[in-house]
């Protein structure tokens, strides 16, 4: 199809305030839809003839593999950049890289360093650009995160979500999210590793607590969720951060003072023994898999409202 007058206005979703209550609200009806039919067996392909960019700085597993089957079971086609195959490795500006892939695609996905390059990217750009993880954010974890949420609680609004470990992007966009949607984020992060309320944009004053003790940013919480200590990108504070996160461990002490009904979720890939102990990841409040999952539901949902709009 590639371009340049698509029907629907240009949006990006570079991060997690990019769109609205509303928007949310359509693409999780969406994902649980799309989600029904895949289940099911049913063809669902309004994205035939569309093709996706994803270009890769980092590693990824699960990004990859829920883009590029979400797209194809779609009805569209990927293609595939990584640093070392693409120009983008030798320097080629990220402008031109920009002007020149969109002209291609209908719809890219970067997952890169810093947030400053995604939105020079976007800025270039003749068609979507989707953010799948910067050094500051993760919306389309977050998504996928919700939609889990949602389809095991019903509605997130006026839950509270307890973060144990790094202010890092996954951290940031559950405050923007919170904010958002109208649910409280209980945060314990080491010090020294505290989100940059800069970079999250939002004062959170109502929406988030910060807590030095992570048991009790756990106390009475509907959803405990943790991360890696050393993010890709920092692994050479990888022995610091040991030292400094040896406390945040998110075990079956910190799930008891949680509510009894309270959901332990992870983005993945997660280190048993580190952030969280093999009982409570491989335990019964868990989601991790459904989590995972959902991440091609709520993307191939948002790829169709970026390139469809609300339909
Ligand atoms: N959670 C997540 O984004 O996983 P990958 O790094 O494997 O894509
Ligand atoms: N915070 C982690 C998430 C990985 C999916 C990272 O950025 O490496």
């Amino acid at each position: 199809m590639a371009n340049p007058a698509q029907a629907q206005a240009l949006r990006h979703y570079l991060q997690f305030t990019d769109l609205s209550a509303e928007d949310y609200a359509h693409i999780f009806k969406r994902a649980a839809l799309i989600k029904a039919k895949f289940k099911a067996y049913e063809k669902y392909q309004p994205l035939t003839d569309r093709t996706l960019a994803m270009i890769f700085e980092k590693a990824s597993t699960r990004t990859r593999v829920s883009f590029e089957a979400g797209m194809y079971q779609m009805g569209g086609s990927v293609v595939h950049l990584t640093t070392g195959d693409s120009q983008l490795g030798r320097a080629e500006p990220i402008e031109d890289s920009a002007r020149v892939i969109s002209r291609m695609v209908d719809l890219v996905m970067i997952r890169t360093y810093g947030q400053d390059k995604i939105e020079k990217f976007a800025a270039h750009s003749r068609v979507p650009v989707i953010n799948g993880l910067t050094n500051e954010f993760h919306p389309c974890q977050i998504l996928a995160d919700i939609f889990t949420y949602i389809e095991h609680r019903g509605s997130i609004q006026g839950k509270t979500v307890a973060w144990v470990g790094d202010g890092n992007n996954m951290a940031n966009t559950w405050l923007q999210a919170a904010d958002l949607l109208g649910f409280k984020v209980n945060l314990s992060t080491p010090s020294g590793y505290e989100v940059d309320p800069a970079v999250v944009g939002v004062r959170s004053a109502d929406s988030t607590q910060f807590f030095k003790d992570p048991m009790q940013a756990c106390e009475g919480a509907d959803l405990v969720t943790t991360d890696v200590w050393t993010s890709m990108g920092y692994e050479a504070e990888n022995e610091a951060r040991k030292k400094a996160f040896a406390d945040w461990c998110v075990d079956e002490d910190m799930m008891k003072v949680a509510k009894p009904d309270a959901l332990f979720m992870h983005c993945l890939p997660a280190h048993r023994g580190e952030e969280v102990s093999a009982e409570v990841i491989d335990g019964p409040q868990s989601v991790v898999w459904d989590e995972a999952e959902n991440r091609m539901h709520a993307q191939k949902a948002l790829m169709e409202f970026l390139l469809l709009g609300k339909v």
